[in-house]
Formats: C-alpha cells, sequence, structure tokens
C-alpha cells in the first residue's frame, strides 16, 4: 500500500461519465478511506450493526462497528436500546472487549471508569483521593464524562445507528420498496443460528460492487449454474429505492430445460451437466419463498434469502484494502426441529468455506491484486446501459452505478463541467418508481 495520506489528485474528479466508470483510486488511497470514515460512515446515514434477536434481553449487549469505529450496542434494564463509540472517556481504551454478553454495567480494564447501559460514567476509582493523594480536581464531574452516544433505531429487528445529529427517519432511510421486502423476510419473531466470519483482503467497496451485480452471479459460481439456484437466465431483475442507493435483486425459476438452453452456444464453463450432488438432501428444501433475493442497504448491509437459508452480512471496512463480512444466519421462531436443520445444512452454500460465496471474497482480492499499481485506470460498468432505473433483467450493473451515484454524493468528489453538464439528464433518469 502507498504511504501517502495525501489524495493522489486535489479531489478525485470523476471526469467520465461518473455512474460508468469506476477510478481504481477509490479502492487504494488511503486519504479516500479516511474520507469515507467522516462524511459516510460518520455521515448523514443509517448503518446496519445487529438483529435484535441477537440481544434479545434485558442488558445484553453486542460489541461491533460503525465504518471502522468499535461501538457497542445494550439494552437497558428496561429493554430500551442504546449505542455507544467503545472508547473510554478517560483514556480512549476498548471499554467492552466481549463479542457479546449480559450484564448490569460496562467497565473500563484500564482504570476500571464504569458506565451504565446507557453510557453514562457512574463509577471512577479513587476520584476523590487515596490516603495522602487527592484524587480528582473538586471540579471533576462524571456527567459530560460519559461514552459517546449514538442514534439508534430498529426496523422489523434490523438495528441501525448514526453518528449525525440530523439524518431522515430509519423508515425514510429505507424507503417503501426495500420497506416491503424486508416486510416479507421478516415476517414473524426469528431465531439466530449461528455466525460466520470472513476476511478478504480488499477495498470493501469490491464487495457493495459485487452483492448489486446479479450478473456476475451466474458466471463465476458454478454451483448456482449447475444446480439452478440462481441463473441469469430466470425470471426476476433489480428494484431501487428513489435514490437507488440500496437495491433488491430478485430471480424466480422459470424451467430447467429453458434456463439452461438459453446458455447453449455460449463459452460459459460455470455449467457443467456432468457434475450431480453426492447429497441431494442440501438442495431438498420446503418451498417457502418464490425465488433468490440479495438485498442491499447502503452501506453495508445485506439481506440474503438463497433456497431456505437466511442470513444478514454485515460489510466492516479495516483499512483501505481489506475488510470484514459477518454472516448472521437465522430461521424463525416456529421453525420445527427439520425446519432448523434444513437451514443450517443450507448455510453450506455461503459464507468463508461454502460453495457459492467464498468465490465472491476471492474475487475481490484478485481485482485488488491487479489494480494496486494502476491508479489512473478505471473499472467499466457498462452492462445493460448508462441509466439507473429498476430493470427486469438480472444482466445488468445498474445496481453499482447506483451505488457510485450515491457515494460520490456523499463523499463530495467534484464534477468535471462536462460531467456537470450531463448531470441533468443523469438526475431525469434516475426517477425510479418505488
Ligand atoms: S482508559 Fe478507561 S479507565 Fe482509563
Ligand atoms: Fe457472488
Amino acid at each position: 500500500m502507498s504511504a501517502s495520506k495525501e489524495p493522489q489528485s486535489p479531489w478525485l474528479t470523476w471526469s467520465q461519465d461518473p455512474t460508468d466508470r469506476v477510478p481504481y483510486q477509490v479502492f487504494l488511497d488511503p486519504a479516500i478511506y479516511e474520507r469515507e470514515q467522516e462524511r459516510l460512515f460518520r455521515g448523514p446515514i443509517w448503518a446496519y450493526v445487529g438483529l435484535e434477536a441477537e440481544i434479545p434481553q434485558p442488558q445484553d449487549f453486542k460489541a461491533t462497528f460503525l465504518g471502522d469505529t468499535p461501538i457497542v450496542i445494550n439494552r437497558d434494564k428496561d429493554g430500551a436500546l442504546h449505542a455507544f463509540v467503545n472508547r473510554c472517556a478517560h483514556r480512549g481504551a476498548l471499554v467492552c472487549r466481549e463479542l457479546r454478553g449480559n450484564r448490569a454495567r460496562h467497565t473500563c480494564v484500564y482504570h476500571q471508569w464504569t458506565y451504565d447501559l446507557k453510557g453514562n460514567l457512574v463509577g471512577v476509582p479513587f476520584k476523590n483521593g487515596l490516603g495522602t493523594t487527592a484524587g480528582y480536581p473538586d471540579d471533576f464531574q462524571t456527567t459530560g464524562h460519559g461514552l459517546q452516544k449514538l442514534l439508534i433505531a430498529s426496523y422489523r429487528g434490523l438495528i441501525f445507528v448514526s453518528y449525525a445529529h440530523e439524518v431522515e427517519p430509519l423508515e425514510d432511510y429505507l424507503g417503501p420498496a426495500m420497506r416491503s421486502h424486508i416486510d416479507q423476510v421478516f415476517n414473524r419473531p426469528i431465531r439466530v443460528l449461528g455466525h460466520g466470519r470472513q476476511f478478504v483482503s480488499a477495498n470493501w467497496k469490491l464487495y457493495a460492487e459485487n452483492v448489486r451485480d446479479p450478473y456476475h452471479a451466474s458466471l463465476l459460481h458454478l454451483f448456482h449454474m449447475t444446480f439452478g439456484t440462481y441463473r441469469s437466465s430466470q425470471g426476476g431483475g433489480v428494484v431501487f429505492d428513489s435514490k437507488a442507493r440500496h437495491t433488491l435483486m430478485q430471480s424466480y425459476r422459470r424451467n430447467e430445460a429453458d434456463e439452461v438452453a438459453a446458455y447453449k452456444g455460449t463459452e460459459i464453463r460455470t455449467y457443467q451437466a456432468k457434475y450431480t450432488l453426492a447429497d441431494a438432501s442440501l438442495l431438498q428444501g420446503r418451498p417457502e419463498f418464490p425465488g433468490l433475493s440479495i438485498q442491499t442497504i447502503f452501506p453495508s448491509l445485506v439481506i440474503q434469502q438463497i433456497q431456505n437459508t437466511l442470513a444478514v452480512r454485515h460489510i466492516i471496512p479495516r483499512g483501505p484494502e481489506q475488510f470484514e463480512l459477518i454472516f448472521t444466519f437465522f430461521g424463525y421462531a416456529d421453525d420445527d426441529a427439520e425446519m432448523q436443520t434444513i437451514r443450517r445444512k443450507q448455510a453450506n452454500l455461503v459464507g468463508p468455506a461454502g460453495l457459492i460465496s467464498m468465490e465472491d471474497g476471492h474475487a475481490a482480492e484478485i481485482v485488488q491484486q491487479a489494480i494496486v499499481r494502476d491508479k489512473d485506470a478505471a473499472s467499466v460498468v457498462l452492462m445493460g446501459g448508462r441509466g439507473i432505473a429498476n430493470e427486469e433483467s438480472l444482466v445488468t450493473e445498474t445496481g453499482i452505478r447506483g451505488f457510485w451515484r450515491y457515494y460520490r454524493d456523499l463523499m463530495g468528489f467534484s464534477r468535471s463541467a462536462d460531467v456537470a453538464k450531463e448531470s441533468t439528464s443523469w438526475t431525469h433518469a434516475s426517477a425510479v418508481s418505488q
């Protein structure tokens, strides 16, 4: 990685059409990464951080991240949700060092400042001195030395937090089209089945692109194509929210012969008729949802439904060239034992050792490895044209273009004169229906 913290150009100018070319610089530059933490993750957005089902009881807590800032979410003794930065107000240590648990107070290990579940400072050892030492000055107040509090809200059991004090209500941030799908997936109480963690040596935005890209899925993933869990020749398409920052990609089965016929005559390696599953029970689930769905909520949440396996994926940036992906698998509280077994077995489709999505992590890594010395080059995002609009097609990069447009605006990247001129039609093209 470059040692320089300075941006390579005064702020990066996306001098071509901003939606169909993406400068490699945005995946590499430490100064751009820093600006993302400030303007995006600490900006006017709601970031997903966990499920209410992970902290169901009063005093339950979970330590996680907002961007790369460590945070804690917990319930107080009345069950209300609170969120704060996991940084001691004394000298800055992590206050909460466990992933999750249940406790009445958080005590910093360093000098044992103690905070209640609303983040208020309630205990300071030796505050009034010890023996001949004076302790803290008389004007020292515990109020004003609490943990930094964040806004917290939940929708259908998905917990989001925000740094910004002026941010639209969470329901508006999600928008009606995205809420409608969340309502379907989170239609009744859920049960968390387990977690998976995957470290990927690539910029987090390469994964944000990947999950907005239905077109790669039947080309990269041999399993999808061969066993029919997803094919680009299936029915379906992409739906946006009104700002095209979130996407919902859905596919529906047509019939096996037609789906496969669409690939005949093309040189697509990922259809392998000779392969069969040694254990066919992997895909013998129960009818539940009409097809497959991958929903992305800007900036760092993915909600997935593949067959009977349900998961949320949380993307955590770990510097310009690394991210972590946390999968939280879940079913419904009223699942019978057989359904729990089906969901757990199908969890093998995704995750770091899965049959499908470990390839996505590797794809991001081989992009990162290749672009590292070519900051002036750019990737091409032209499949399906240049528009940003709902599409009844799975062969499109429109979701990626929507992501970049919203990202660019939040980041405040300047536009060249040409791009500014084009932006009128660009804005009209973005008027998508809910
Ligand atoms: S840094 Fe936490 S008590 Fe000192
Ligand atoms: Fe994929």
